[in-house]
């Protein structure tokens, strides 16, 4: 059939939906440079106003998913299990739930991202460890799950081209923040990493890409019906980015913070968060019957230390210093550590995640810019939390800087204080299946 791209944007614009055929082909030809971005611009556009149907939006992520080369995991026994989060302040999950899973006997391959902004990404935190090596050719990476159920890579170029273009054209047209586009970007690359089934951690908060809980409610929906339509069971948890996760920000401090937590010695949001995902992973993976039982088997392997016993084989695998995990001190360290104190008191009623991711990122724990470089040893440590009481004169965080001074007001600033109790924070809004 003979397709003219007008014709489709002028239908999409109309409010009709386009069929599998006309997506596909918008998909592809734009992929080949067929179609050229001012035109897949107005259907970008037409597509934030209109909306997209179910279909619609599977047809999407499939077409992208398509687009390049899909993984194949097939190698691999068992059911794999993808876990992704949609980006967070000081998300040191992956860290801590790809091995923790992983000694829970079910076979963990994940390829992760660099972060940008404030937000951090699992292959920088890696990269902190000495000699971790994160670029596995396909065969070391299979090889490597096979033998030890776990590697962690970083995600190669070629998975789902057609979203690396579309995205990069919404970043410039104004049309990022359409539900149905984020949900399908995000599940292609996803698809496209070749896993049986699907984590979603969905943030919401300030620090969140989600500010709104009806949002992020939203897109765990719609991601959550694309994977019933593929046949690839998904689950979707939308979690509280109201404040950063755990104590650290940056990328030695938050391997440093998983290694705690791998030892059952972490903070308490973080490992609850790490247990909900984890026993996510047991039951879609089949290896456990219900999330009751896959928390209690994730809890013995933390009590156990198996989980960090994984960690360590699979830094050891992956030609990084495994000594690290016994001396955290043998992480790259900062040479100024500056305390940050309270010129108030009372209960922390809020903190802005974003102002405090930005401020990592500000001291280079971050990058502003795809190619900017960043400072592994560098970052914030929380020593307060929301609900915390404070007195003046108490140290609330301590930056870890290779910089004398720091950003002092700003971070100050990111702290809201109540003379009233202040209830602790509810970490988990929702679960969507
Ligand atoms: N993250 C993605 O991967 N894609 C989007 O469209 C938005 C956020
Ligand atoms: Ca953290």
């Amino acid at each position: 059939m003979l397709m003219r791209t007008y014709d489709l944007i002028l239908k999409k614009r109309n409010g009709y939906p386009l069929d599998t055929e006309e997506i596909s082909y918008l998909i592809n030809e734009y992929t080949t440079g067929q179609i050229l971005d001012y035109q897949m611009a107005a259907w970008c556009m037409a597509t934030y106003f209109t909306g997209m149907t179910d279909r619609e939006i599977s047809d999407l992520t499939m077409a992208m998913a398509r687009s390049g080369e899909i993984m194949d995991l097939g190698t691999i026994q068992g059911r794999k299990i993808d876990k992704h989060s949609t980006g967070g302040v000081g998300d040191t999950t992956t860290l801590i739930v790809a091995p923790l899973v992983a000694s829970c006997g079910v076979s963990v391959a994940k390829m992760s991202g660099k972060g940008l902004g404030h937000t951090g990404g699992t292959i920088d935190k890696l990269s902190s460890i000495p000699g971790f090596n994160s670029e596995l050719t396909q065969d070391q990476f299979i090889r490597q799950v096979n033998d030890i159920h776990c590697a962690l890579v970083s995600q190669t170029g070629k998975l789902a081209p057609a979203d690396k273009l579309l995205y990069a054209l919404r970043d410039v047209t104004a049309t990022v923040d359409s539900i149905p586009l984020i949900a399908s970007s995000i599940m292609s690359k996803k698809i496209a990493a070749g896993a049986d089934g699907f984590v979603l951690d969905v943030k919401t908060g300030s620090g969140a890409f989600m500010k709104e809980l009806s949002q992020a409610i939203e897109l765990a929906k719609t991601m959550v019906s694309i994977g019933k339509q593929i046949d690839k069971p998904t689950v979707a948890l939308v979690t509280d980015m109201n404040q950063p996760l755990g104590q650290m920000i940056g990328n030695a401090l938050e391997v440093k913070e998983a290694i705690l937590t791998l030892a059952n010695q972490g903070p308490d949001d973080l490992t609850q968060l790490c247990i909900a995902l984890g026993a996510e992973m047991l039951v879609l993976a089949e290896h456990s019957p219900d999330i009751l039982t896959a928390e209690k088997q994730l809890l013995t392997a933390l009590r156990q230390k198996t989980g960090l016993d994984k960690f360590k084989a699979m830094i050891r695998a992956q030609g990084g210093d495994e000594r690290i995990v016994d001396s955290p001190d043998r992480l790259p360290q900062a040479q100024y550590k500056i305390p940050i104190y309270s010129n108030q008191a009372g209960y922390i009623e809020s903190i802005d995640s974003l102002e405090l991711g930005l401020a990592a990122m500000n001291i280079g724990a971050g990058r502003e810019h795809k190619n900017s470089p960043i400072d592994l040893a560098v970052g914030l440590e929380l020593k307060k939390k929301i609900g915390d009481y404070v007195t003046i004169g108490e140290p609330i965080v301590i930056v870890h800087s290779n910089m004398a001074s720091s950003d002092q007001e700003k971070i100050r600033a990111a702290y809201t204080f109540s003379d009233k109790k202040v209830s602790a924070v509810q970490l988990i809004h929702m679960r969507n299946t």
